[in-house]
């Protein structure tokens, strides 16, 4: 199913992956997002449908990096941010213990299919489970197809509907 929805993983995995021939062969470092990376993080938001100022993403650095609860890490490919993850840790009213949400997910559209998404997934598991979350759900748009289908490879499966109102 490709609707439109949340996405949960089915099962834990294992913080070292599985890691396909292409990863493998180049250097691919994770490390957690500074501020020095807005204007590959402003890029890289564009790239997923969200135009992004430079100054704009500063700002919401400021309001993310400071947070104990919340990951943003970019994977880095000869010395170039190549993606970026972000992840987010906390409790809700209808389930137990904590949960862990991935917020984002963006690669750099000609660096695709290489297994860097796997990676920077990966790592914002390992995180989350860290921080003792017992499941990770991510949402995402009915239109990006192709997401769907590496969500559910990696392991997350459909289990709601996503629904947005403008209150301005
Ligand atoms: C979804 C995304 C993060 C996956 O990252 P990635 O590095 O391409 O992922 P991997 O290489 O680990 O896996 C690729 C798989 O994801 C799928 N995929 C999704 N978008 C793809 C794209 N643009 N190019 C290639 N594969 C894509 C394919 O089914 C592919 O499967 P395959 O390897 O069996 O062919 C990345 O394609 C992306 O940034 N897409 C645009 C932004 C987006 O939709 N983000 C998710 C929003 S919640």
């Amino acid at each position: 199913m490709s609707a439109n929805g949340s996405f949960e993983a089915m099962r834990p995995r294992d913080a070292q992956r599985a890691v396909s021939p292409a990863a493998a062969s180049f250097a691919l470092s994770i490390r957690s997002a500074d501020f020095g990376d807005s204007p590959s993080l402003a890029s890289l938001m564009g790239q997923l449908g969200y135009p992004t100022r430079e100054e704009e993403m500063t700002a919401r650095l400021e309001g993310l990096l400071p947070r104990e609860d919340h990951l943003v890490a970019v994977a880095v490919l000869e010395g170039r941010v190549a993606g970026v993850v972000a992840a987010a840790v906390g409790v809700c009213l209808e389930k137990n213990g904590r949960r862990g949400r991935v917020t984002a997910l963006i690669v750099t559209e000609n660096l695709r299919g290489r297994g860097i998404g796997a990676h920077l997934l990966g790592h914002a598991e390992s995180w989350l489970r860290a921080r003792g979350a017992a499941a990770c759900t991510v949402n995402t748009s009915t239109r990006r197809a192709r997401a769907h289908r590496f969500y559910e490879r990696e392991g997350y499966r459909v289990t709601g509907l996503r629904f947005e109102k403008s209150l301005d």
